[in-house]
């Protein structure tokens, strides 16, 4: 079954890309990475996405987190679609974006990473790329996969807010509760008993009282 599970290690493959060919774990080296699917150039939501993760680059390049997408057509097509991407930023319509685009033509990437949707086809009947959202450690294995159908674009400020989850909870005993932003208060993992918990957080761990009378809803400031 093509696809990647949490933990799974990246593939290691190679690829033309509009930053020229890339090998995955090289380009990864040691930092954070994303690697975020497109179903076809020149669509109209891609463009937007891809304008979007263009003007949050820098957001994620403070995090430590090298970006590349991925879309099947060719170089060539890539390079004349950033045009477009950067225009519809309102920046010079050139062919550099701040990552690279994997040119992905013949969908095998696409295949061996369970990133088809199959409810959306080009002409020929081919189906085309979901929009899929990896993100790896500096281990290279899989943190986070989002996976949304080739109609939905995504939010790039709530990638950019697991991300922030992801590097804090991989540093820290913690877990992010709904609607987390960075600076805000995290729980104490379930499996952390309470004395050692007051050790690790020295700020100060908070019970919120329940009618079931267990002690598992425990706050702490962010570490
Ligand atoms: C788009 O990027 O606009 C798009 C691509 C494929 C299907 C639907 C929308």
């Amino acid at each position: 079954m093509p696809g990647l599970l949490l933990g799974d290690l990246a593939p290691d493959f190679e690829a033309d890309t509009t930053h020229g060919r890339v090998r995955f774990h090289e380009f990864l080296g040691g930092s954070w990475g994303i690697l975020f699917s497109h179903p076809r150039d020149f669509t109209p939501v891609c463009t937007t996405e891809l304008g979007r993760a263009a003007k949050l680059a820098p957001e994620f390049s403070k995090r430590n987190v090298k970006m590349i997408a991925l879309s099947i057509d060719t170089v060539s097509e890539h390079l004349a679609w950033c045009k477009d991407i950067n225009a519809y930023n309102g920046d010079p319509p050139t062919e550099t974006l701040p990552f690279p685009i994997i040119a992905d033509a013949k969908r095998e990437l696409a295949v061996q990473l369970g990133m088809l949707d199959p409810d959306e086809r080009d002409k020929e009947g081919m189906p085309l790329t979901a929009r899929v959202v990896f993100v790896f450690g500096p281990d290279k294995k899989l943190k986070l996969s989002i996976l949304y159908p080739a109609t939905t674009g995504r939010n790039f400020d709530e990638i950019l807010r697991v991300v922030d989850s992801l590097q804090l909870t991989a540093k820290n005993k913690v877990a992010t509760p709904v609607d987390w932003k960075r600076g805000d208060r995290v729980m104490v993992v379930p499996s952390m008993p309470d004395d050692e918990a007051k050790k690790m957080f020295p700020d100060g761990v908070f019970t919120k009282e329940l009618p079931s009378g267990k002690k598992y809803l425990r706050y702490t400031p962010q570490p």
